[in-house]
């Protein structure tokens, strides 16, 4: 049975799709048998994303499929090492599913307020619902400065909830990277990737643990 990891958030543009891709690209490098689940069937992202990545023929190869709902990803998962959740912007029912589904549920955030409150809102409402808090982390993303990065991990940290370590500044090296069919840890600036691999190693270590 794979480990599932699932990218939620109820917002759009936070980045679950840059967090999963990175993630699934690294387990891919590490030898693991992974599948990229894009759930946002509206936007199809990640599909896109991994046609421009067959394209160029960008190594490893990323398998990645459109699912409806968490059970159909689930269903395939026992053939996987790793099932990679890419969720979809959208509220309750439907993360609340992904969430039951998965080992591993990480909300990416930017540090603003406006980011971080609604962000902490939906992790009560997950564990309201009965998920164990252990199984949840924040990943900040879109950062600007250290400062703010550690504003942001004084407020997720005291509403209870964990901040993977790392997290990624916002620049447009790794918008050009994912435009081009690579990850975030593909960035064309060695310190941009080595940022990138920070944060997605610490999931890794997570799913290990
Ligand atoms: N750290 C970053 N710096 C610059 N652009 C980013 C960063 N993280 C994500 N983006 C860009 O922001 C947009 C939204 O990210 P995406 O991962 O698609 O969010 P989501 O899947 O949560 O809606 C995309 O164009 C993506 O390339
Ligand atoms: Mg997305």
């Amino acid at each position: 049975m794979a480990a599932v990891v699932a990218f939620v958030s109820q917002k759009g543009g936070p980045g679950k799709s840059t967090l999963a891709r990175a993630l699934a690209r690294e387990g891919a490098a590490s030898g693991l048998k992974v599948k990229l689940a894009d759930l946002d069937l509206q936007q199809g992202t990640s599909l896109d994303w991994s046609r421009t990545r067959l394209q160029f023929g960008i190594e490893p190869s990323i398998s990645v499929e459109a699912f409806s709902t968490a059970a159909k990803a689930l269903a395939v998962a026992d053939q996987y090492d790793l099932l990679v959740i890419d969720g979809p912007a959208r509220a309750s029912a439907g993360t609340l599913e992904i969430a039951k589904a998965s080992d591993l549920i990480i909300q990416p955030s930017g540090a603003s307020l406006d980011d971080l409150r609604p962000a902490v809102k939906l992790f009560h409402e997950l564990v309201k619902a009965g998920i164990p808090l252990e199984r949840l982390a924040i990943a900040l993303n879109h950062v600007a400065t250290d400062a703010e990065e550690a504003d942001a991990r004084a407020y997720v940290g005291q509403a209870g909830y964990a901040v993977l370590a790392g997290c990624l500044v916002e620049r447009p090296l790794y918008r050009q990277a994912q435009n081009g069919g690579f990850a975030v840890t593909e960035a064309k600036h060695a310190r941009l990737r080595e940022r990138a691999d920070v944060l997605i190693q610490s999931i890794v270590n997570r799913i290990a643990a």
